[in-house]
């Protein structure tokens, strides 16, 4: 079983987009792959299902230690997730004051029987918090997000930083997995000089696989589907198909 945070405090850089359409991917393939929405934005959840469809028990009262993976885990078509609801916003300062407030997903990820899941691939929320923390304590592989554009690398030394200490004190086996360059249009020079600096930066832990802006990729969450339900000859399905193999076979 591999774990996998989705990062970058920066908001709208595809985090969402790719934990979905990476665990897709990754089930396409024949793996088993349950995905964490550990956002209270829930843009994961909605991007799966229906606002209205309401939930009793969500990654919220996982972490509260009030609900077991049974109570919260959803089978999608290929793949299971674990939904987050607005509730969760609130968790943030009411788990300030518990004991090992840092330790709480991987608490409840024990739970889990390895040989569930192939994968576990957890959605982060926009910010450096002790959700992001959370995640960063419970697996053993970050993927930071980066927007193909300028200022991608601006404020990243913040979230290194946490990634380092969280390495010395609470997660010893945490790695920076990999880089995931997104919404790149190759029309655009700038795109093209940003990849470039994020390579020189990086070096090989930038995936191979660039995702390119492709409109199918955000008009499936609409329709309630992942891009390889919603558009599966689309420039997003194929651009997600190659980086889960890219996975798949190690990176
Ligand atoms: N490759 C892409 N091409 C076109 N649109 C995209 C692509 N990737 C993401 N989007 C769209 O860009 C917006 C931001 O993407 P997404 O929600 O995945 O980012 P995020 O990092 O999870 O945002 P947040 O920080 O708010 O959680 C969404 O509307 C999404 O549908
Ligand atoms: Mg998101």
């Amino acid at each position: 079983m591999r774990t996998i945070a989705f990062t970058n405090q920066k908001g709208g850089v595809g985090k969402t987009t790719s934990t979905i359409n990476v665990g897709a991917g990754l089930a396409k393939l024949g793996k088993k792959v349950l995905l964490i929405d550990l956002d209270p934005q829930a843009n994961l959840t909605y991007s799966l299902r229906l606002h209205s469809q309401r939930l009793e028990k969500t990654i919220y009262q996982a972490l509260k230690g009030q609900a077991k993976v049974e109570d919260v885990v959803i089978h999608h078509k290929g793949f299971d997730y674990i939904a987050s609801s607005l509730e969760l916003s609130g968790a943030e300062l009411e788990l300030a004051n518990e004991p090992a407030r840092e330790s709480l997903l991987r608490d409840f990820l024990k739970q889990l029987n390895k040989k569930d899941y192939d994968y576990v691939l957890i959605d982060c929320p926009p910010n450096l918090g002790l959700l992001t923390l959370n995640a960063f304590t419970a697996v053993e592989d970050v993927f930071i997000v980066l927007q193909s554009e300028y200022l991608a690398l601006h404020g990243l030394s913040k979230l290194l930083d946490l990634i380092k200490v969280v390495q010395q004190r609470l997660n010893s086996n945490l790695e920076v997995g990999g880089i995931i360059c997104t919404l790149y249009d190759s029309r655009k020079n700038l795109n093209k000089e940003v990849v470039g600096h994020i390579k020189d930066y990086f070096g090989k832990k930038v995936f191979n696989t660039i995702i390119r802006d492709n409109v199918a990729l955000a008009e499936a969450p609409s329709h309630h589907k992942t891009i390889f339900e919603y558009d599966g000859s689309s420039s997003g399905a194929k651009d997600y198909l190659a980086l889960a193999k890219e996975i798949k076979n190690g990176h």
